[in-house]
């Protein structure tokens, strides 16, 4: 069989795809001239707003930005502890130390890569104030247990959607709600790739809370309700209105997006399950799966030969995330750990992270695996 130029996520063939109404979105932008604050900023806004069934959606510059506006908002002082998963994309961690906050890190469960709630609680301390629940690679934290400690600890529940914007948590009962619309306050990255992706940096926060939204909507305009009237101090971080264009196209695509992912994840699934040499992605209970990561944990200390060797066969995969938090030099003196952090530091070795995108053929689909499956043969 022929590689037929896999890419971990195929953008340009999407693009393709949905090429007219882009083009055409991003034209008028450019005729009307209204790159910042456009009416499709707001139209966005609300419209992913319906989606979410949330009442406040604050585009801002990136998922980043999102995360840092989201803690100023809640108002946490220098020195407040904010646990967050040790096994992650950096940004949650990095804007906690930047307010002068103290990251505490916790240990992820070793099957859905998420913050483990049973390691929260002993991480508490007098000084906890909130806890940042990241939802990895496209499936939801246990929300449940998760808001149940908060609440027992008068805790903020920060949701960091970046990479499950459209999953859903399931509760016991059967209701589902989306993810990064249960903790007081949700954030999210439309970066290209992000399952839902804009043509450049995009970010936005969410919540049901009308306080925190006027607050992180002064925020993200220095601080301002009325021009020149500065209230807080803010920051500038906007979305700009071409991005706001591409992203009103593509939402309504979203859950299809995921649905093709999705497929990708069963067909990798049905041909990888039964070969110990890895451990295909768990699915908890209390979640639906975007599959923003399909991501295999490979035993036997094999990861970073089993990565060379796909490379050599024109299959590219990602360490997601090769050093935890707590080993980051960045963080040295900054925080403290929260719980033992064996799982993080075992998954740093174990993961390997295969192309997954909406464009992804069976075709190509059938050479992962088939390649996948004749190492060491
Ligand atoms: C989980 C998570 N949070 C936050 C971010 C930051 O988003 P951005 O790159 O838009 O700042 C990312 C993105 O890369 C992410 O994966």
């Amino acid at each position: 069989m022929e590689n037929e130029h896999i890419q971990m996520v195929d953008l340009h063939r999407q693009y393709l795809r949905l090429k007219p109404e882009v083009d055409a979105a991003m034209q008028e932008v450019i005729d009307t001239c209204s790159f910042i604050n456009g009416p499709q900023v707001k139209a966005f806004a609300s419209h992913l707003a319906d989606y979410l069934q949330v009442p406040h959606v604050i585009p801002c510059g990136n998922g980043t930005d999102a995360l840092q506006i989201a803690l100023m908002a809640l108002n946490l002082m220098p020195g407040d502890e904010v646990i967050v998963p040790s096994f992650t994309y950096v940004a949650a961690a990095e804007v906690v130390a930047l307010l002068g906050l103290i990251p505490v890190w916790v240990d992820v469960d070793e099957r859905t890569f998420n913050l483990n709630p049973w390691q929260i609680e002993s991480a508490i301390s007098p000084k906890t104030r909130a806890i940042i629940v990241v939802h990895l690679f496209g499936q939801c934290g246990d929300m449940e247990r998760i808001m149940q400690i908060a609440e027992q600890n008068h805790l903020y529940v920060i949701e960091d959607n970046a990479q499950s914007l459209g999953a859903e948590v399931i509760y016991q009962d059967g209701s589902r709600r989306k993810a990064g619309t249960i903790g007081h306050i949700g954030t999210t990255s439309f970066f290209p790739s992000k399952p839902l992706a804009c043509y450049g940096d995009g970010g936005a926060v969410m919540t049901s809370d009308d306080r925190l939204a006027e607050r992180a909507r002064m925020i993200a305009n220095h601080g301002q309700q009325t021009k020149y009237h500065h209230k807080i101090i803010g920051c500038n971080s906007r979305l700009d209105t071409l991005q706001a264009a591409v992203l009103e196209v593509k939402l309504p695509h979203i859950d299809a997006f995921a649905e093709a992912r999705r497929k990708v994840a069963v067909r990798y699934d049905e041909a990888l399950r039964d070969d110990a040499r890895w451990a295909i992605p768990f699915r908890a209970d209390y979640s639906t799966h975007v599959f923003h990561q399909y991501t295999l944990q490979i035993a036997g200390g094999e990861r970073d030969d089993l990565q060379q060797y796909l490379k050599e066969r024109g299959i590219p995969s990602m360490v997601y995330y090769p050093v935890p938090m707590h080993k980051q030099d960045a963080f040295y003196g900054l925080a403290r750990n929260g719980s033992s952090l064996y799982v993080s530091e075992q998954l740093t070795r174990s993961v390997l992270s295969l192309p997954i995108h909406t464009e992804m053929t069976d075709k190509e689909i059938d050479y992962v695996t088939q390649t996948l499956l004749a190492y060491g043969k």
